[in-house]
């Protein structure tokens, strides 16, 4: 399998086959591993190129998200990234998903993850700070995004994320942190608590002062997946009321006991069960399946279970939202798990890795022009050694790093890049001619978001508002 989770000092990271035929086998594996499902963008609202070309391939429960888009619900959309360095066509695919949700009437939160950049690539908060207005938040004035429904935020500045990671951190452990992230004995606890304060990132966009119970994507590359997990388990393990599949049909709901809720449960505190209370509970419960829409509901009050018959697998969203919102009443957090996408990596431009201490396997969105044109110059080519064995042969644009730029950054028109990659297997189209099409289309793209990136400026202020 061409991909592993191993921590490295700083942070996950991952190994990706690069090449096409093979990633997607192994892209198909890892969504089997982790239980991920596949995206299909056919039933995608205005698919955007990324989703066309299957580099967004998989998800966590985004249904959720789309069936509160279709009946009119608020959503939310949330991302992150370290400012730990110069702002590349990576950071930008991020940018570029949020802004779809948005366009599709979410709204947009954005962390600027400087405590874990802090803890995990030794840079002071003052040197994230300055990374993070001076790299990111100018280039993201250019990308599109409208600031009356965006915020973008500093970790080490808004205090809830902490408070919730640490919350949160009480339904995890050691044992768990070291199986998902690989860390040991010498792992500083700085680095420990990052992935806590990710989670806080993560649901506090459902909290009432930042717009309440909705459900939340997170847009992330597959390396970020363990943070999801994390995540939605410790969510899940929060959530007063479980949504279990029936055996004999239907939808069962368990009560789940837990330290702040004993006594709304109906649990004395010699342990056993306060009759009365626990009908006050099941009835609460009865009301909200009851407004969910369902009403043939059979309750157990002992057991603390309430089966429902009329519902099924495809109700589960609707019950929790109802359920969830019952349990804020009655003094719980009432968190949704929030859902995620994955996307593919473009293959650095030197044909390994890219990162951006390596500046010659990206594009920076600060690069001047002429460095980018050197750059695609100099990238791997998936083209044949001599020109006669090229015409003959043809190239293969799966590991040709202009051909995999045009598709994943700058070539919009799918017909156009199927013209492109035909004549290029064909032979008839050269690794230089390829290289051209690639620096002229990256040159317009630049230009253009340099101009967008000046005129607004402006708007700089109001995204950290
Ligand atoms: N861990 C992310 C990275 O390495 C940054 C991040 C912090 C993030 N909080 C987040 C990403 C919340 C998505 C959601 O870039």
């Amino acid at each position: 399998m061409g991909i592993t989770f191993k921590p490295l000092s700083s942070r996950l990271v991952m190994e990706i086959d690069p090449w096409a035929t093979e990633g997607v086998q192994n892209y198909k594996e890892i969504c089997e591993k982790f239980g991920l499902e596949t995206i299909n963008p056919n039933e995608l609202p205005s698919p955007t190129h990324l989703h066309r070309r299957g580099i967004i391939f998989a998800h966590r429960d985004l249904d959720n998200v789309l069936e509160a888009r279709n009946a009119g619900r608020p959503f939310g959309v949330l991302s992150g990234l370290m400012p730990s360095g110069q702002i590349h066509l990576g950071h930008k695919m991020v940018i570029d998903q949020a802004r779809w949700y948005q366009e599709l009437g979410g709204d947009v939160t954005i962390t600027v993850a400087d405590l874990e950049a802090h803890a995990t690539r030794g840079l002071s908060l003052e040197a994230c700070r300055k990374y993070a207005i001076e790299e990111y938040v100018t280039n993201y004035a250019g990308m599109g995004l409208d600031p009356d429904k965006t915020s973008i935020y500093f970790q080490s500045e808004r205090p809830i994320v902490q408070k919730l990671g640490f919350t949160l951190g009480k339904k995890t452990n050691l044992s768990e942190m070291e199986a998902i992230y690989g860390f040991s004995g010498d792992t500083t606890l700085a680095h420990v608590q990052s992935p806590l304060v990710q989670a806080g990132d993560i649901v506090h966009p459902q909290m009432d002062e930042y717009g309440g119970l909705r459900p939340i994507v997170v847009p992330v590359g597959i390396d970020q997946d363990p943070h999801m997990r994390l995540t939605r388990g410790m969510v899940s393990k929060t959530n007063w009321f479980n949504v279990n599949t029936n055996k004999s049909g239907g939808l069962t709901i368990g009560l789940s006991i837990q330290d702040n809720n004993t006594e709304v449960m109906g649990i004395r505190e010699d342990g056993g069960v306060d009759n009365k209370q626990r009908t006050k509970v099941i009835d609460r419960v009865v009301g909200a399946i009851n407004k969910a829409g369902f009403s043939q509901i059979n309750s157990n009050p002992k057991h603390g279970k309430i089966d429902i018959k009329d519902a099924s697998e495809k109700d589960r969203n609707e019950l929790r939202y109802h359920l969830l919102g019952l349990e804020r009443s009655l003094g719980g957090f009432g968190f949704m798990q929030p859902s995620s996408t994955y996307h593919q990596f473009a293959v650095g431009m030197t044909g390994g890795k890219m990162s951006s201490s390596q500046p010659e396997t990206t594009m920076f969105l600060n690069d001047s022009m002429e460095a980018i044109e050197k750059k695609i110059k100099s990238s791997f080519s998936g083209g044949q050694a001599t020109l006669e064995e090229h015409r003959k042969k043809g190239g293969n644009p799966d590991i040709d790093v202009a051909y995999q730029y045009l598709r994943y950054f700058f070539e919009d028109d799918d017909k156009e890049l199927e013209r492109i990659r035909n004549e290029y297997v064909s032979g008839e189209l050269l690794t230089g001619e390829m290289k051209s099409i690639c620096i002229e289309k990256a040159s317009e793209w630049m230009k253009n978001h340099h101009e967008l990136k000046d005129q607004n400026q402006h708007l700089v202020k109001k995204f950290l508002k």
